[in-house]
């Protein structure tokens, strides 16, 4: 693990599974009905019990690229960020509405004053995103975000697979200003 002198922020790489995380919130890769579906977004719902399905049904949906937050009920986690990722088209408008996924989490985090938050690897699921690309723009965009601001925060990145694992350490090592530390756990 290294660590970079005045930074307040932290960025983390790990393997598992995020509805285990004892954070201030995890983020759901959602779709925009907000009423639950497969990949995380469904095993999100699973350990969060039926209350989320409730809570969300208020939200009345959620447009690509923003942020809507609920409470994390029978989760680890206090809160949960539900965010929509694009389907990917292999189109510039893909990277921007993806990055808009990091920033809006984000800045409803720190309005939220959250100190830990957990990402997984939006849209590189039934979305289609290609990891490399999607890890490239979740490391860079979360990176310059918090780099603007002055904040203490923790922010993990829970990738599902060693693989997936092995491209986000690549981006979390390159001179982007950012700790990198990397836990295998799974
Ligand atoms: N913890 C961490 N990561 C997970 C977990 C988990 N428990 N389960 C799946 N993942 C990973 C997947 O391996 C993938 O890398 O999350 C990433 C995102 O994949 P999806 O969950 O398929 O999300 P996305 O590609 O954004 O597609 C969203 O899928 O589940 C539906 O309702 C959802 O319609 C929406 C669409």
């Amino acid at each position: 693990m290294s660590v970079l002198k005045n930074q307040k922020y932290t960025m983390t790489a790990v393997c598992g599974d995020i509805t285990r995380l004892e954070v201030d919130a995890i983020v759901n890769a959602a779709n925009k009905t907000l009423l639950g579906g497969g990949g995380v977004d469904g095993a999100i719902h699973r350990a969060a019990g039926p209350q989320l399905l409730e809570a969300c049904r208020k939200l009345n949906g959620c447009e690509t690229g923003q942020a809507k937050l609920t409470r994390g009920y029978d989760l680890p986690a206090k809160y949960v960020i539900h965010t929509v990722g694009p389907v990917y088209r292999g189109r510039p408008d893909d990277a921007v509405l993806l990055a808009d996924c990091y920033r809006n989490t984000l800045t409803l985090a720190l309005e939220k004053k959250f100190s830990s938050i957990a990402f997984p690897a939006i849209s590189c699921g039934v979305y289609g995103y290609p990891m490399d690309a999607a890890a490239r723009i979740a490391v860079t965009t979360t990176a310059d975000f918090l780099k603007q601001r002055d904040v203490l925060i923790d922010v993990i990145f829970v990738l599902f697979s060693p693989a997936a694992l092995d491209i986000y350490e690549k981006f979390l090592q390159s001179p982007m200003g950012v700790k990198n530390y990397r836990e295998k756990l799974c």
